[in-house]
């Protein structure tokens, strides 16, 4: 699939089939597009838990309220912050949001389906994903992907906005 495509159709799926799992090499492909991702000062600041444990699975439900798709995802991505390496932390979220978006349209790319379940800056879910996950307090959990095969339908949506574009000036619309 085209990049364009793949940024353009790309939608958010909550919905898997459940027997499907993902094979390691396209997990493993996932996780390459993630790392190859921008980073200030190309730090690199992520870690990713890899989920793919049923009883595991299960249980993110019951730290993260939004999260009940992850009973039928067959693999949950956990991305993740390392504050401790970075030489300052301002620029931790942009990198991370990078991160994500490039494992997303991966996915995508790649015939699965995923959604971005937001977890930082809330220290709640952040530490009972911590908790569920041996994560090291020093490391920040930003977000789970979960991620599967699906029968729900990806299409574009009309979200070209002509109003929220400024030519040059504010006060000057793109076509003016
Ligand atoms: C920071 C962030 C947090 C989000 N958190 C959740 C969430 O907790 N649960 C959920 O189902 N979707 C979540 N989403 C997905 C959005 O609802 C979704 O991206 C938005 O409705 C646009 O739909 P689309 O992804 O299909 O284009 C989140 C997205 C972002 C960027």
């Amino acid at each position: 699939m085209e990049t364009l495509e793949a940024i353009l159709t790309r939608r958010s799926v909550r919905r898997f089939i459940q027997d499907k799992s993902v094979p390691a090499d396209i997990v493993e492909k996932l996780l390459e597009a993630g790392m190859n991702a921008p980073s200030a000062r190309n730090e690199q600041p992520w870690h990713f838990v890899v989920v793919d444990q049923r009883e595991l699975l299960d249980k993110i439900p019951t730290v993260h309220p939004y999260s009940k798709m992850c009973l039928e995802a067959p693999l949950a991505i956990i991305c993740c912050m390392d504050a401790s390496t970075a030489m300052d932390d301002k620029f931790l979220a942009q990198d991370l949001g990078a991160a994500v978006q490039n494992i997303m349209l991966a996915a995508r790319a790649l015939g699965l389906g995923s959604v971005w379940l937001g977890v930082y800056p809330n220290e709640k879910l952040m530490n009972g994903l911590r908790e569920l996950f041996g994560i090291p307090k020093q490391i920040m959990p930003f977000n789970i992907i979960p991620v599967g095969y699906t029968d729900m339908e990806q299409t574009s949506q009309p979200r070209y906005k002509k109003d929220r574009i400024h030519k040059n000036q504010w006060s000057v619309k793109l076509g003016d």
